[in-house]
Order: C-alpha cells, then sequence, then structure tokens
C-alpha cells in the first residue's frame, strides 16, 4: 500500500515528527500559545499524529475526543484557526511534504473549520 499520504511520506514516525514540530511552533505563537497553557502536549502531540494519520489514509489508532467537543468552549477565532493552519504548513513543509500534497492536506483540514471555529 503505498497510495496514501500516510505511507508516501513515512508513516507514524514522519507524523509524529511533524505533529511534534508543528507544537513547537504553537507554543510559540505569541497569538495562540495560551490555549496550550494547561495542557498536556506530549498527549496532545499523540493524539495530533494519530488524528492526522487517520486523515490521510493510514491505520485508525486516534483515540481522542471528536473535534467539536474537543473544542468546544474555547471561543476559537477564524485567525486563531489561520493561525494554526500555518503553522501546520510550515511543519509539513520541513518535513519535506510536497506543495501539493500539503495543499490536499490543508484542505482537508480547512474542512473542519467549522467544527472547531466558534460562529
Ligand atoms: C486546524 C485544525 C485543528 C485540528 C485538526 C485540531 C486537532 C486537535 C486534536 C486531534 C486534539 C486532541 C483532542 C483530544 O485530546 O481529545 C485537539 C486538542 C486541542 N486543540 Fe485542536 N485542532 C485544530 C485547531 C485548533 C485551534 C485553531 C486551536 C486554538 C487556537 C486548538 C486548540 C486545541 C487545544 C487547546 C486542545 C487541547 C484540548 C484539551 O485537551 O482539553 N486546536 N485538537
Amino acid at each position: 500500500m503505498s497510495d496514501t499520504l500516510f505511507n508516501k511520506y513515512g508513516g507514524f514516525e514522519t507524523f509524529s515528527t511533524i505533529a511534534s514540530n508543528f507544537y513547537k511552533k504553537v507554543l510559540d505563537s505569541e497569538k495562540i500559545e495560551h490555549y496550550f497553557r494547561d495542557i498536556d502536549i506530549n498527549r496532545l502531540i499523540s493524539h495530533q499524529t494519530n488524528f492526522l494519520a487517520k486523515a490521510l489514509g493510514g491505520p485508525d489508532k486516534y483515540k481522542g475526543r471528536d473535534l467539536a467537543l474537543a473544542h468546544a468552549n474555547m471561543n476559537i477565532s477564524s485567525e486563531d484557526f489561520n493561525e494554526v493552519v500555518e503553522l501546520l504548513e510550515e511543519a509539513l513543509e520541513e518535513a519535506g511534504v510536497e506543495e501539493a500534497d500539503i495543499l490536499t492536506i490543508l484542505s482537508a483540514i480547512g474542512g473542519l473549520k467549522e467544527q472547531i471555529v466558534m460562529l
């Protein structure tokens, strides 16, 4: 099976590196780090790795909550959402993911916006 983005880029090892690099950026971002102050980041890295893996055609090991539930009551704005997407884009670029595949991934993530952002 080499037909999924999950397999193309080396499976869990790669996506765990991407997730951990992504949260480093999140914690360095003045705009959004405050959301993550009391959060166990290692647990989040593991959930995010499994979430991305599943979304990109890999095995389903995601044991986190439903996205709408996980982000409820946080008052996340559209601007905050865009910041997270930008940081994810950087992490994907730094891992060597091709531009066309980054666009595919970001458009899938963009589709999750209404579950995450306060309307
Ligand atoms: C861009 C799309 C996003 C995706 C795919 C995503 C995905 C996830 C996932 C899979 C979890 C783990 C859920 C769990 O542990 O049960 C999570 C938790 C979390 N996310 Fe997001 N997220 C996104 C955007 C955002 C944004 C924009 C913010 C804030 C600026 C944010 C803040 C958080 C926080 C603070 C948690 C931890 C919640 C907790 O443990 O109580 N997320 N996210």
